[in-house]
């Protein structure tokens, strides 16, 4: 997940919205939290929103990605694969790559841009906990911390497991994990009626302006953090258009998470540093596993 935070600060006001579309109401039950299984989220709008914030742009995780894929990685699936920043590239880069990803709204975006560039795309709509696939792959990445998202943790073993089923013999996974620096975990959030303005961008096809404001709790002992999005459609000086949507990111430690790794069955695990070739260090919050199928 990435974390570009505009340090904007508004306080919200019910009054304002004409239509709000509730995606997910799990925000303030924590059993219904930890079944991450059920939750639902990047719906409609934050789908676009996503594809306005991030498609045009190259982040550092392209070229490191690209790398364990051009060196006998192919084929390879991008789980979580959204509106396609990355599985485009790669395929308009002639790389045999499929998507998978579970919000429809998220594919549809991605069908939709992959037609406009005239690229054939495989994609498939499926959790990826509950991974099932006619076919193995060489690679299996699982880029900006989109593994964060099966938050429960039997869950995320499960889907480790289904990994591991889906790799040839000798493949690779990589996994990014963001883990929130003793700052963001100590940082009191701002008082529960207010929203901090996160992201902001304009639709191409109408000129319509998005906003994403957030509220953002860490629970340090259960290693969640649990987020409210309100994103705010105007066009023309007036709100048309709002959703909520939840998110709830479980983070690990290196060492858990190694150890989920060699439990699901993977050897060779390697912790790197953000999207480096340095080994990550106690310090490093940004980190990257990438382990092999024997
Ligand atoms: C932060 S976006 C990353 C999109 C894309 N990989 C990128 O790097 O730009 C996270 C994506 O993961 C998908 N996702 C979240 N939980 C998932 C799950 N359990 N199974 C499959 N996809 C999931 C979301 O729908 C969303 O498209």
């Amino acid at each position: 997940m990435s974390k570009i935070i505009t340090e904007v600060f508004s306080k919200y006001n019910p009054l304002k919205y004409v239509q709000a579309t509730q995606v997910q109401r799990c925000f303030h039950s924590t059993s219904s939290v930890l079944l991450s299984g059920n939750i639902k989220n990047y719906g409609k709008i934050s789908a676009e929103a996503y594809d306005v914030w991030f498609l045009q742009k190259k982040y550092e995780d392209t070229d490191f990605f690209q790398s364990y894929i051009t060196s006998n990685g192919q084929p390879a699936l991008e789980v979580g694969c959204g509106t396609g920043r990355l599985l485009l590239y790669y395929k308009k880069l002639g790389l045999n790559v499929e998507g998978l990803d579970y919000s429809r709204h998220m594919l549809d975006i991605c069908r939709k841009n992959a037609k406009e560039k005239e690229i054939n795309v495989t994609l498939y709509q499926q959790s990826m906990q509950d991974l099932n696939m006619p076919k193995q792959f060489r690679t299996i990445f699982v880029p900006w911390g989109s593994f964060m998202l099966v938050n429960n943790k039997l869950e995320a073993n499960q889907a480790l497991k289904k990994f591991h089923d889906h790799l040839l013999p000798k493949g690779t996974l990589l996994i990014p994990v963001f883990n929130p620096t003793k700052h963001d975990i100590h940082t009191p959030p701002p008082n529960n009626n207010e929203w901090r303005l996160r992201r902001e961008g304009t639709r191409e096809r109408d000129g319509a302006l998005i906003k994403c404001w957030e509220k953002v709790v860490f629970l340090e002992k259960e290693q969640l953090e649990k987020a409210e999005y309100r994103y705010e459609v105007i066009l023309n000086n007036q709100l048309i258009e709002t959703e909520i949507e939840h998110l709830c990111l479980r983070w690990y430690s290196q060492n858990e998470f190694v150890e989920m790794l060699g439990n699901a069955g993977f050897s060779n695990i390697k912790v790197f540093s953000g999207y480096t070739s340095k080994a990550a260090n106690e310090e490093d919050n940004a980190l990257t596993f990438v382990a092999r199928k024997l």
